[in-house]
């Protein structure tokens, strides 16, 4: 029988390799991908662009399909993968109020109306939006927006969230701000959280772990846990040590990749 204190793993992937065709054109994206997420896990997912992470983030969501490789994600007692994915711009219908907006992905499910409206009210609270459910998109700020996207995420109550690189649009103030918010959701709700962003100084500070990818076709570069106990210090010296040292690598890489093509 298994350890009750073994760690379980939410996503198994195994030698995930993907490439598309077009006219004729074959471009390989991702190639011999390895990754393990555990339950409850904040992962961040690095690396410059076109390097495939929006890619990994649609096989998981099972909105790409991989050519080689197997890719499991736990399933729900209902047999479904339970994800939900927040992009880089909040992608809000312009034509629906928030509250509205943030029962979006609920109209697919069987809820009773009444359930769903407590779900998305529920889910504006977290993310600090309940006071301003009855506006526009076009009344809300970058930020707001945002979090309204986020809130439609939560409202499904997702066992995964998936986030492509959801503040990279915003000011910096925002961006901390939100950080800051998406740590305390982590901590209130427990989800397991896979997080986009080229932004390491980002991934550093929000992440229990750290996956690199690079390379054409991109593949796993390295994965650094970030054992720095909670609640962090933006500016640490340790967090700074980390990051630093995670730019160095990128940079020794792309050098290295820059030799290659040196004719
Ligand atoms: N539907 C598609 N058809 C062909 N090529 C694609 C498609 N989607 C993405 N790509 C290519 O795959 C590579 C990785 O893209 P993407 O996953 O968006 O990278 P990232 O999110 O890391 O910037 C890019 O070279 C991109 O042009
Ligand atoms: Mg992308």
């Amino acid at each position: 029988m298994e350890a009750l204190s073994a760690p379980q793993n939410i996503i198994e992937i195994r030698g995930l390799g993907l490439s598309f065709e077009q006219d004729g054109q074959r471009t390989e994206v991702l190639r011999g991908l390895d990754l393990d997420v555990a339950r409850g896990e904040f992962l961040a997912i690095v690396g410059s662009s076109g390097v495939g992470k929006s890619t990994l983030l649609r096989v998981l969501m099972d909105l790409a399909k991989p050519t080689s490789g197997s890719v499991k994600v736990t399933q729900n007692p209902k047999g479904n993968r339970d994800l939900a994915l927040v992009f880089q711009d909040s992608r809000l219908l312009p034509w629906r109020r928030v509250l509205s907006n943030t029962l979006f992905g609920l109209e697919k499910t069987s809820l009773p109306k009444a359930q769903r409206q407590e779900r998305a009210l529920k889910a504006l609270a977290l993310v600090g939006l309940r006071d301003l459910a009855d506006r526009w998109p076009y009344q809300l700020s970058g930020g707001q927006r945002q979090r309204v996207s986020l809130a439609r995420a939560l409202a499904v109550d997702p066992e995964i969230l998936l986030m492509d690189e959801p503040f990279s649009a915003l000011d910096v103030a925002t961006r901390e701000n939100l950080q800051d918010e998406l740590i305390r959701i982590r901590a209130q709700t427990g989800k397991t959280i896979i997080f986009v962003t080229h932004d390491i100084d980002e991934a550093v500070y929000l992440a229990d772990r750290i996956v690199a990818l690079g390379g054409k076709p991109g593949e796993v570069r390295s994965v650094k846990v970030i054992d720095i106990p909670r609640p962090r210090r933006r500016n640490a010296i340790a967090l700074q040590e980390i990051s630093q040292t995670i730019k160095d690598a990128i940079t020794a890489e792309a050098v290295a990749a820059r030799d290659d093509w040196v004719i």
